[in-house]
């Protein structure tokens, strides 16, 4: 054959392909979401998500070694509370000695340099399993912004890096800059979770934390997956109530929500590979139906060739420690 182009040259050899290569992982790209629980001494593996665990806060400080050698610089914090500290307003969220601002302190103080990105949404302290106030089978809007400004600010106080509000309800961006501003938090960042979608892939990350609405679903505040022109709105929105970085969740069903927020904004993109992703490549590797490792790292890079910068991701120890023996 006569051909005056033979795509097949540029990648003739490894050293080849990865000179072209348009995209690449590091382990700078990844925040690592993390579970602490109550109790002392105690690990437990989440049934849904072989080799992640809820952790006792003196357990999580040990893990978190192994964490910060793999180079891991974000850890996303989330607490998982028994009932009995569950009620209707979330209260337990913004007492001053609760597990989770406690658990924020100390990571803090053991390890000054790993930042940590906090969880902003009553779904983990309602005793409804919503993210909002529930009245008459509502969802409550406004009423539950309040709670969420005084959940930031207390996370805030306790050394959070970045915020993340993610109960995907309208006007939290703008009303929880103005109240971390206030109480002089102007350097903290916000995580705006921009477009969240309401996903079945989240399933194994409620059994994580407790956590699955006790009636209805979450699809009045959470997107329709039907929806990307929506997710631009909700886009405007956070940029111009002031988001730092924006995320997308879930990612691999989502890559298009991610490109056209990075074409759009010019401002970080993050990608949340969600437990269900994570669950899914688990199970069928453990099954022998697909090679864990690489299908891991093609999904990871996928979200990096869609635009996003950051990925929230439960395989970040896994990923780091391929990439630091490449
Ligand atoms: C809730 C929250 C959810 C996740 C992060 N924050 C679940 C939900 O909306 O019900 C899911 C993360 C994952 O599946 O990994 N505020």
């Amino acid at each position: 054959m006569e051909l005056l182009r033979r795509p097949r040259r540029n990648r003739k050899n490894a050293a080849i392909r990865a000179m072209v290569a348009e995209n690449t992982l590091s382990v700078n790209d990844f925040i690592f979401p993390m579970f602490v629980m109550e109790g002392k001494k105690t690990k437990q593996e989440i049934k849904s998500m072989p080799g992640i665990y809820r952790f006792s806060l003196d357990e999580l400080l040990i893990e978190l070694k192994e964490v910060v050698s793999l180079g891991i610089k974000c850890i996303c914090l989330f607490p998982n509370y028994p009932e009995s500290k569950k009620d209707k307003f979330a209260s337990e969220s913004i007492i001053a000695e609760t597990l989770y601002l406690e658990a924020i302190r100390q990571v803090k103080s053991a390890y000054p340099d790993l930042m940590i990105m906090t969880d902003v949404a009553m779904d983990p302290y309602s005793s409804d399993g919503h993210d909002g106030i529930v009245e008459d089978g509502k969802i409550l809007n406004d009423e539950t912004v309040e709670i969420l400004c005084d959940m930031a600010v207390a996370q805030a106080e306790a050394g959070a890096d970045i915020i993340g509000p993610s109960d995907m309800m309208d006007g939290r961006i703008g009303e929880i800059r103005e109240a971390l501003d206030d109480a002089d938090f102007t350097e903290v960042s916000i995580m705006a979770y921009t477009a969240k979608y309401a996903s079945a892939f989240y399933g194994p990350f409620r059994d994580a934390l407790d956590s699955a609405p006790k009636f209805g679903d979450k699809k009045t505040y959470q997107m329709d997956p039907a929806n990307v022109n929506e997710a631009i709105m909700e886009a405007d929105l956070d940029f111009d109530e002031g988001a730092d970085m924006m995320m997308v969740k879930p990612a691999f069903s989502y890559l298009d929500v991610i490109r056209a927020l990075n074409q759009n904004y010019d401002i970080p993109i993050a990608a949340y590979n969600v437990s269900g992703e994570y669950a899914m490549i688990k199970a069928a590797a453990q099954n022998g139906w697909i090679d864990g490792e690489k299908a891991m790292m093609e999904m990871l890079l996928s979200m990096k060739r869609a635009g996003a910068s950051i990925i929230l991701t439960y395989f970040a120890k896994e990923a780091a420690a391929i990439l630091k023996n490449r």
